[in-house]
């Protein structure tokens, strides 16, 4: 069944677990997300990009979502992950998105807080839900990462959801986009995790989460990727970020680790293989078995 995310993060956040956003660009990554949470009976959201919307197009995605949401027992949000173009944003509530983030968080503060308001006096009259972003999440250069990590403030995290009325927020605590998030230990930044938590006491969210598995990342390797050191979020540190307070975990990394991994092994192993089913399928399930692991450890089994 559709839902918000508002629906699904006050219950997540009454109940102290965190709810899996999973990003997606085709139909085996939507099946892949969404048969794993029916499994485990799991709350999930399902998101794009800006890049994905440009890679698939807004209605292909949509249809695509909205239809495994219709045909599923548990719930599923609809999401546009780092929305940066207000008309996409407007676009994208228009046509039936139930969620959308306001990514201002490359913008200063009054910047920041004036597109986010703007997004959120949208939102209200179509029932749509709003993330918004306060410091910034590391990584590659691309659509949606910044290349240095600035922590959020505790303090200007409360005077941003006061001028804004996000109903949720996107905070900095160390973690980056891609593979590569650590040089040295993984550590998260609970201490102001927990702080910005007492004060605000709404659902928090947690970008660049992907936890990178070894056995995943070995099996890309060993059918010819050269994927050097990458290194995620350990399920220890997930855990402890669940426990502080984060509601809503964002993976697309894993994702695309796990789809590259089972599809090389498709080629390397079987080439007399051609029918796409055939390379798809076990990208696909391999997709799928990573889903559920995190939603695992994120505690939203069951909770559907
Ligand atoms: O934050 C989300 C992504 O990992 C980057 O996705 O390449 O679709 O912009 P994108
Ligand atoms: P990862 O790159 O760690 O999967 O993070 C994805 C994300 O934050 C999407 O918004
Ligand atoms: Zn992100």
């Amino acid at each position: 069944m559709l839902a918000t995310l508002t629906q699904v993060l006050s219950k997540a956040n009454r109940q102290k677990y965190a709810v899996g956003a999973f990003n997606t660009n085709n139909m085996e990554i939507v099946q892949a997300i969404v048969r794993a949470a029916e499994k485990v009976r799991s709350p999930v959201i399902v998101q794009t990009t800006e890049g994905a919307i440009e890679y698939a197009g807004l209605d292909t995605l949509k249809c695509l979502v909205l239809s495994a949401a219709e045909q599923s027992r548990v719930p599923v949000v609809l999401h546009l992950d780092h929305g940066k173009d207000l008309t996409l944003i407007r676009q994208c509530m228009n046509r039936g998105y139930t969620s959308v983030m306001i990514d201002g968080s490359h913008f200063p503060f009054d910047k920041n807080v004036k597109v986010t308001r703007k997004v959120v006096r949208w939102a209200r009259a179509k029932g749509v839900s709003v993330e918004g972003e306060l410091g910034t999440i590391g990584g590659a250069e691309d659509l949606v990462s910044s290349r240095r990590i600035l922590y959020t403030e505790p303090k200007t995290a409360v005077d941003f959801v006061d001028k804004t009325g996000v109903d949720a927020l996107a905070i900095a605590i160390g973690t980056s986009h891609g593979a590569y998030k650590f040089q040295g230990k993984a550590t998260l930044d609970i201490k102001r995790l927990a702080d910005i938590k007492r004060r605000l006491k709404m659902p928090l969210v947690l970008h660049g989460a992907s936890g990178v598995p070894e056995s995943v990342v070995a099996k890309a390797e060993k059918y010819g990727a050269k994927l050097g050191k990458p290194e995620g979020v350990p399920d220890t540190q997930i855990r402890l970020a669940v426990k502080n307070g984060i509601n809503k975990i964002n993976t697309d990394t894993d994702l695309r680790l796990a789809f590259d991994a089972a599809l090389r092994e498709v080629i390397a192993t079987k080439p007399d293989v051609f029918d796409p089913r055939k390379i798809l399928g076990p990208a696909r399930d391999c997709m799928q078995q990573v889903v559920e692991h995190r939603i695992r450890v994120f505690g939203s089994a069951n909770k559907a």
